[in-house]
């Protein structure tokens, strides 16, 4: 994961700005951002970010979905201060990034992908704290901890060290602390890793009512689901590039198919695959690994028996199968060959 630089207020000066301001919708721009870390112990540098160009707008909830080391968090990382770009400019609100990090900070919340609730403290503290810490008197710090604990479903939780919390509530008081000196711009950097599924819904419970109050929040995560039912838009992340960037809908849309149906079979999938796009009903295919998959127009009624027999018929003997809708798993394996989780 990316590395924190609490010294980026002493970074290198930002190179002159091809951009002024940003427009009133856009409140997130990326400009050519790239960050390129150094090789240790003689292993070749990572372009974890290549040549980034990105804009978020007002209210929105938006999407960075990819896979393990795609550039997600060193994204969030350049646009929150806590890494320092290697070129190219990260705008937040109208604020240079890099060359206004304090006030870039008074913009924007942030939830890391690591649990970095303060232990020495009570869960309480840890909010009241931080709304201290961005200049909040002590009377408003406090009514916005008791508030958010409300909010979050926390106030038993007030006076409990940090330690004994569920990775859920752990979750929800970074949000809380994230959002508690009421910041313009929310970063959730992969906001339900790990949690099981009855917290996450609870965590996006949370998301989606910040959301219509009008919160604009930029999320990563590498789960399609929470990509396709929390976000207006979704850029697909990959290798520190942006692949694709639409709304769900237009995502799945693009693969030209109304069905999806995912094979196992024994034998070879490439020779299955070139027989099934022989025939009429199979628009296109695609192997990864020991799966198949083939796409349609339509649904599978009718089609999912004739292509069954047919693959029987050719010696091919079918171990396993399931029918979707195309998914924003099935954009990103159609755009890079690979699956999301490997
Ligand atoms: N401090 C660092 N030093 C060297 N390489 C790094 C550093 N931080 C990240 N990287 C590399 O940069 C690439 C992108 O990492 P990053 O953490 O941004 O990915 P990610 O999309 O957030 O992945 P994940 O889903 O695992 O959180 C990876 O190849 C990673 O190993
Ligand atoms: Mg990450």
């Amino acid at each position: 994961m990316a590395s924190e630089a609490p010294n980026a207020a002493t970074g290198p000066p930002p190179a002159p700005s091809p951009v002024t301001a940003i427009t009133g919708t856009e409140v997130i721009r990326c400009i050519g951002l790239t960050k390129q870390f150094p090789g240790r112990g003689g292993a070749p540098s990572v372009k974890a970010v290549d040549n980034l160009d990105l804009a978020v707008r007002k209210g929105e909830i938006f999407g960075l979905l990819g896979p393990n080391g795609a550039g997600k968090t060193t994204t969030v990382g350049m646009l929150t201060t806590r890494v320092i770009p290697t070129s190219g400019q990260a705008i937040v609100g109208d604020i240079d990034v890099v060359a206004e990090p304090a006030l870039a900070k008074q913009l924007i919340g942030v939830v890391p992908q690591v649990n970095t609730l303060d232990r020495s403290l009570t869960v309480f503290e840890n909010l009241y704290f931080h709304g201290r810490y961005f200049g909040m008197g002590a009377k408003a710090s406090r009514a916005a901890a008791n508030e958010l604990l409300e909010r979050f479903k926390l106030r038993d939780r007030a006076k409990a060290d940090t330690l004994t919390l569920s990775g859920g509530m752990a979750q929800r008081v970074m949000v809380a602390r994230a959002i508690l000196h009421k910041p313009a711009i929310l970063f959730l950097d992969e906001p339900t890793a790990g949690l099981d599924p009855q917290s996450r819904i609870a965590l996006w419970e949370v998301v989606q009512d910040l959301h219509a109050q009008g919160q604009t929040i930029l999320l990563t995560t590498h789960y399609m689901e929470e990509a396709d039912q929390l976000c207006d838009r979704v850029a697909i992340m990959d290798h520190g590039k942006i692949l694709a960037l639409d709304t769900a809908d237009g995502l799945k849309g693009s693969i030209g198919a109304d069905t999806e149906i995912a094979l196992q079979a024994d034998g070879d999938l490439d020779a299955l695959a070139k027989l099934l796009e022989a025939g009429d009903t199979v628009t296109r295919t695609q192997v990864t690994g020991n799966v198949l998959r083939a796409y349609l127009r339509g649904s599978a009624h009718g089609a999912l028996p004739r292509l069954i027999a047919s693959a029987d018929d050719a010696g091919f003997s079918i171990t396993d199968v399931s029918v979707t809708e195309p998914t924003l798993e099935t954009v990103f394996i159609s755009l890079t060959g690979k699956e999301l989780r490997e």
